[in-house]
């Protein structure tokens, strides 16, 4: 049964130089020939299920006009909402507004995600994003104001020339936002991005690593739980709708470049507006054996700390996750994964090399 729905704005006032998502300046017209199409996209894909979390990503959804935002909800008044549907909307500092607040407050919105990325200049300017902490201090106190109590800032670590006192300052200035949930990326240098085609050379893994452990430490020390690998937040305040993926359940994807898992299939679409426009949404799709899909349960669910539910895994598979995976003892014997009675989780020592306990399982099953 499909709980969840993931709807990809693609338009940003500007572009910053390490992005490789699905995103384009925004523009009126473009905006209004994208959202009939998102529209036939829905009404042809939906199947009326009642939805437990929906997520506006982006690009940058706060890019669109107040008018554009309305015709974006009435759109999606077609998705049924349960009574406790996490409904959230990711909002970029320069183009968010009262009245945009309030209207996403006024449709149901209960979530915020702001891309803070960083407080310092330097790296603002690296990453080329439009603002300063005085403007992410101002706006962080508005979404409050305005009703938000479940928000999320997005911080980002490991930019060349960073320093481990760049990144406590930066943490400082994050934790005095007072907000419940912090996401945390360290920096890919992508091929197509201006950082790629400079050939900008990502920092050691060495200090990437230290990077990682500060975060850890500090987010801790503030009650912040380490909840997934690249997660954090208050008790209460988990990301619902991030936690479908980690579970491998099932999601809807809309939009240019968005994807999706559909009973067993797994999609993604295409990335060309005139093929979006035209009604061409999928680019690709792979159909998921039942070998796979245990695989994926294993490795997305060891990206969280309360890992893979030994219950769960019979419940979906019918069958032990031990009688699948046998090498999950000898794991456990050395101390890579944690045994409980419920469930096996990598113990926070080794979250950093999680990519390589997980590939382990990788190819395992007959
Ligand atoms: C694609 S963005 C969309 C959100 C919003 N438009 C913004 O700019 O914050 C989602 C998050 O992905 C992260 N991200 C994007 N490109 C990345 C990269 N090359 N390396 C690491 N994180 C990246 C950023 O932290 C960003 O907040
Ligand atoms: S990081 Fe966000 S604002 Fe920057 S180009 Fe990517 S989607 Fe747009």
């Amino acid at each position: 049964m499909v709980r969840s729905c993931y709807i990809h704005i693609p338009f940003c006032s500007h572009i910053c130089s390490y992005c490789d998502f699905s995103k384009m300046y925004y523009h009126p017209d473009w905006c209004n020939r994208y959202l009939t199409a998102l529209e036939k996209e829905i009404e042809q894909n939906y199947q009326k299920e009642v939805l437990e979390t929906i997520y506006i990503g982006g690009g940058t959804p706060s890019s669109l006009s107040v008018e554009e935002l309305n015709r974006l909800f009435q759109i999606l008044e077609k998705l049924k909402r349960s009574r406790n549907c996490e409904f959230t909307v990711e909002c970029n500092v320069e183009n968010i507004t009262k009245e945009k607040l309030e209207l996403f407050l006024k449709k149901g919105v209960n979530r915020i995600s702001i891309g803070v990325q960083s407080a310092n200049p330097k790296i603002l300017d690296f990453l080329e994003r439009p603002y300063r902490k005085e403007e992410i201090k101002r706006i962080i106190s508005l979404v409050k104001e305005v009703g938000f109590s479940n928000i999320n800032v997005d911080l980002m670590y490991a930019i060349p020339g960073q320093t481990l006192n760049d990144l406590e300052n930066d943490l400082d200035f994050f934790l005095n936002l007072n907000v419940p949930h912090i996401s945390t990326y360290s920096l890919m240098i992508e091929n197509h991005t201006k950082l790629g085609n400079q050939k900008v050379e990502a920092i050691k893994e060495e200090l990437d690593y230290e990077m990682y452990q500060k975060i850890h430490k500090k987010l801790e020390e503030f009650s912040y739980e380490h909840y997934e690998i690249s997660n954090f937040g208050k008790i209460g305040y988990f990301s619902k709708h991030n936690l479908t993926y980690w579970k491998n359940l099932k999601y809807y994807g809309f939009g240019l470049g968005a994807s999706g898992f559909l009973s067993n299939i797994r999609y993604t679409n295409t990335k060309q507006f005139q093929n979006y426009e035209q009604g061409n949404f999928r680019n690709f799709e792979e159909k998921i054996s039942k070998k796979v899909d245990m695989e994926n349960e294993i490795m997305l669910g060891l990206r969280t700390m309360e890992g893979i539910s030994k219950i769960e895994f019979i419940h979906k598979f019918g069958q032990k996750l031990e009688d699948v995976f046998p090498m999950i003892q000898k794991l456990v014997k050395e101390k890579k994964l944690l045994e409980t009675k419920e469930n096996y989780r990598i113990p926070f020592s080794y979250w950093y090399l999680s990519n390589e306990i997980i590939i382990y399982f990788i190819g395992e099953v007959e």
